[in-house]
């Protein structure tokens, strides 16, 4: 907040030191913790240690306070500066709690919803996330991929990155191929009405026939023989589809549209919209180049002549003595690619096509081992966007009774899920804000009911596993996303009693424990964007939402804003609660959860 005072007084430190010969690097601060006053403090230590590297015989901890002594000695006569002093070689600044408290929520107001955001930082990052594999639904476990990617997406765009937002469903494979063939086989021709109800019936289409091909116990030979013959039917199947046999084709791509459809109308709801698709299926001509021109540049060895694969070293060809990549196939020896090899083709694309610097994949812990080879594959290529690729693993979403099972049509579909979650909002909504028009109140049951769920999968932290339990995702108290919520809304409500916000308030009152918190929290979110962009951490960015309703809900219930003792007291609370009502606006935005205004 007084960014421009820093400056100058650090012009005037580095000036002193440069006239004396001291070895000054960087100028750190950091931030005091409210004790009347907020301040900010550096030390001199390493530039007195650096003295006395340099050879001059110094006590460094007393030259270090000899030289805060001499800085402090520098900064007179500086507008906000209430005083300063030199203690243990720290120079500590303490400003002028009225101005200060006044800047933060000045700032706030000034900027409203660019409030956090980070200058541009000249680097294009891709964030890939929402990509299941098509003829299947879409169930709770694919919902902790979109939430996490989306916040993240939103974070480094806030902060500062140029963003591009990409899926790549997985639309081919032995599972794709299953369900071709028991929907040929038994269902040729139907098509149920509804976006949803397609993409479940494929589910089930996937389970039943999961069912039919699995050897059972006790199998009778007629049972055997039978199930025998569907594999070769499947079998078939694949080849055909292989072979890009125009029928077969055609089946795929209407089914898989049923998916994409279904897909797409949840990222509506979830207000996600993504750039770029690719698809799996259409990195695998590139991927097959890829692996000639590893071949040719002496990356992959060719063991196809002695009837073997196409294979990477990668720990042999990094140089590494100890098993860490492994050695990775890229073709089989029937030709066909892997996962890994259209991951690399995939990557080319990215950061060659679009410009990508950074490359950040949402994708299930799981495939951890996966990602760190293909990087590793793509740091033998050369690409210096290697470095910056990262996958964001998050744990598994298992059910309070179990693991969800897809083979066994165990899944909780995420469209049950959330309509479970606006019914029940609705049913709040209409005991705690009976005077809601209708339509109003669809609206927020809706808002809130998202809220709910999103929050609740952002509030773990992205590695840990995870049981989804519905009852305490809507549950509306506690860390809850309708608890931050709520915050905004009575804020809105203060602020609609007012009528108006004041245009400026200076806070000269004496200001309550809870106005300093909140202000606190106010300062620190455009660090907080930061930090969570920096570090890929959306539950930074949960955490401090949270946070920040809860100082809100205590300032509430505990300091008169209407009432206030004095018109100017009133003014600066005013402005306080229109800040605050802001920044949490800002940080749910950054969640992917709506603020409504009433609720
Ligand atoms: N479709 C894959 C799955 O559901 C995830 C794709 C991850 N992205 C990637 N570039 N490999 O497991």
């Amino acid at each position: 907040m007084f960014v421009q005072e820093q400056q100058e007084i650090e012009v005037r430190i580095r000036a002193y030191c440069a006239e004396q010969g001291i070895p000054l690097n960087e100028i750190k601060w950091s931030a005091l913790p409210f004790s009347g006053e907020w301040g900010i403090s550096t030390s001199f230590f390493a530039a007195a240690a650096a003295e006395a590297r340099s050879g001059k015989s110094v006590n460094v901890p007393q030259r270090a306070q000899e030289i805060a002594e001499q800085a402090a000695g520098l900064i007179r006569n500086v507008a906000g500066i209430a005083r300063v002093e030199a203690i243990k070689g720290y120079l500590n600044l303490y400003f002028e709690t009225p101005i200060y408290a006044r800047r933060v929520v000045d700032a706030v107001l000034e900027q409203g919803r660019d409030y956090g955001r980070g200058a541009p930082k000249g680097e294009r990052v891709m964030v890939e996330y929402a990509q299941p594999n098509t003829h299947h639904s879409f169930h709770i476990g694919h919902a902790r991929n979109v939430v996490l990617g989306e916040a993240l997406a939103r974070l480094v765009e806030f902060a500062g990155f140029e963003t591009i937002r990409a899926s790549y469903p997985g639309d081919l494979g032995l599972g794709v191929i299953t369900v071709l063939w028991a929907y040929n086989k038994f269902y040729k021709g139907q098509e149920p009405q509804g976006v949803h109800e397609r993409g479940q019936w494929l589910l089930k289409i996937y389970v039943e026939a999961t069912a039919l091909l699995e050897p059972k116990e006790n199998e009778t030979p007629e049972e055997k023989a039978q199930r025998e013959a569907y594999e070769a039917e499947r079998r078939e199947m694949y080849r055909k589809w292989d072979a890009g046999d125009p029928e077969v084709r055609a089946l795929w791509q209407m089914t898989r549209e049923w998916s994409l459809e279904e897909l797409r109308d949840i990222l509506r709801l979830l207000d996600v919209k993504i750039d770029v698709w690719f698809f799996e299926s259409e990195v695998d001509e590139p991927a097959k180049q890829i692996v000639e021109e590893l071949i040719a540049r002496g990356i992959a060895d060719d063991e196809r002549p002695s009837g073997g694969a196409v294979i990477v070293k990668i720990d042999e060809k990094l140089g590494l003595t100890k098993e860490k990549y492994r050695t990775n196939v890229i073709l089989r020896a029937d030709g066909t690619t892997l996962y890994l090899t259209k991951d690399l083709a995939l990557a080319k694309i990215k950061f060659e096509k679009f410009g990508v610097d950074r490359s950040i994949y949402v994708v299930d812990v799981r495939q951890s081992l996966h990602f760190q080879q293909a990087f590793a594959i793509l740091r033998l290529m050369g690409f210096p966007q290697a470095e910056k690729c990262y996958h964001l693993g998050y744990g598994f979403v298992s059910l309070p009774e179990g693991a969800m099972s897809a083979r066994r049509g165990r899944v909780v579909l995420f469209k049950d899920v959330i309509d479970d979650a606006v019914r029940r909002a609705l049913a709040v909504e209409s005991a705690k804000a009976p005077d809601l028009d209708e339509e109003q109140r669809r609206q927020v049951a809706l808002q809130v009911g998202l809220g709910a769920l999103v929050y609740s999968m952002l509030a773990v932290d992205n590695n840990r596993d995870m049981v989804f339990d519905v009852d305490q995702a809507l549950s509306f108290d506690g860390r809850t996303g309708p608890y931050i919520q709520n915050a905004h809304v009575r804020a809105n409500s203060i602020l609609r009693k007012a009528g108006q916000i004041p245009q400026q308030a200076a806070f000269t009152h004496e200001l309550t424990a809870h106005e300093v918190t909140l202000i606190d929290l106010l300062a620190r979110f455009p660090e907080t964007v930061q930090q969570a962009a920096g570090e890929y951490r959306p539950l930074v960015m949960a955490n401090y939402a949270y946070d920040l309703a809860n100082a809100f809900h205590s300032f509430y219930h505990s300091v008169p804003v209407l009432q206030s003792e004095s018109e100017s007291t009133r003014a600066a609370r005013l402005r306080l609660v229109a800040a605050a009502r802001q920044t949490l606006a800002n940080a749910l935005a950054l969640l992917g959860i709506t603020a409504p205004e009433v609720m």
